[in-house]
């Protein structure tokens, strides 16, 4: 019973709409798409893919894919499957290195980032430079400090990352972080400085996507691309056991009512947003289920 009010909980068209949103003065749009939870948030993005190009005609694509195997981590499998679809840069987060095999490809593949602010000693980088249609965009990727394991400090590590992308026209970070106030800090520290900074991690789209006065687009969680019928992308009945026993439960990617979370953020100046919108939509029809 429950599970067929989740699923079909889903009503088609639902948006949050933002500041802005009616106008598209931008010559750059730019989607960021929020945490891919599993193979059934990999099927959501590329099922609306034609979808979101058709509607926004983005510019660049870019995708937090730190959950996309199996819940937790990435594969070089996946992350190529998600370039070869056309994704500009992918951005991952506490759960990169769950997977050994991504280890020597976080090295090799420029754009697959993991926080910046990790220890350098870490495999991979944490900031690339994407270019399409003569725009160069620089992406960042940084873990929050409070309750995620984070070697150095967002905030002193910022800077040396933004040097890397000088030479870009537009530059997003994404702030992969569990407290809103580490999120919201890093927003109006970097307000006027990049196009956008958007957050990750929760899971939950926050309802706070505005342009800063500076001209930066922020959000403070753009949310996952996964099952809104589970307890952030898990199985409910399992995340509800192990919170009720407090013992360790083993625990599995819902496929209850996937959902597309993303932001499209429009630009018309260098390193400025016109207008931040969010993007919030179920798995278009007609694609096989699964439970
Ligand atoms: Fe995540
Ligand atoms: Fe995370």
């Amino acid at each position: 019973m429950a599970e067929k009010q989740a699923a079909t909980g889903a009503e088609p068209g639902a948006a949050g709409v933002a500041e802005g949103s009616g106008q598209d003065s931008g010559r750059m749009r730019l989607l960021f798409v929020g945490d891919l939870v599993g193979g059934i948030g990999r099927r959501t993005l590329l099922e609306s893919l034609p979808v979101l190009r058709e509607r926004f005609a983005p510019t660049f694509v870019i995708a937090n894919g730190e959950n996309i195997a199996g819940g937790l981590g990435i594969t070089p499998k996946l992350a190529d499957e998600l370039i070869s679809a056309g994704i500009d840069a992918i951005t991952l987060g506490n759960h990169t290195y769950r997977r050994r095999e991504i280890y020597p490809y976080l090295d090799a593949e420029p754009r697959i980032l993991r926080p910046a602010n990790f220890l350098r000693s870490q495999p991979g980088h944490g900031v690339c430079m994407v270019e399409r249609d003569g725009v160069r965009l620089g992406v960042v990727n940084l873990s929050g400090n409070l309750h995620l394991r984070a070697g150095r400090s967002a905030f002193t590590e910022i800077e040396p990352a933004l040097a890397e992308v000088a030479e870009a026209e537009h530059i997003i970070v994404d702030m992969h972080a569990e407290a809103t106030s580490e999120k919201v800090a890093m927003g109006w520290h970097l307000d006027g400085r990049v196009t956008a900074v958007v957050g990750t991690h929760t899971h939950v789209p926050t309802a706070d996507a505005r342009v800063l006065p500076g001209g930066t687009a922020y959000i403070t969680d753009v949310g996952m691309t996964g099952p809104r019928g589970g307890v952030i992308g898990v199985k409910r009945e399992q995340a509800i056991e192990a919170l009720l026993t407090q013992m360790p439960v083993r625990f599995e990617t819902s496929g209850v009512d996937p959902w597309l979370m993303a932001v499209l953020i429009r630009c018309s100046r260098p390193l400025r947003a016109d207008s931040i919108e969010q993007v919030l939509m179920p798995r278009p029809p007609g694609a096989a289920r699964e439970g």
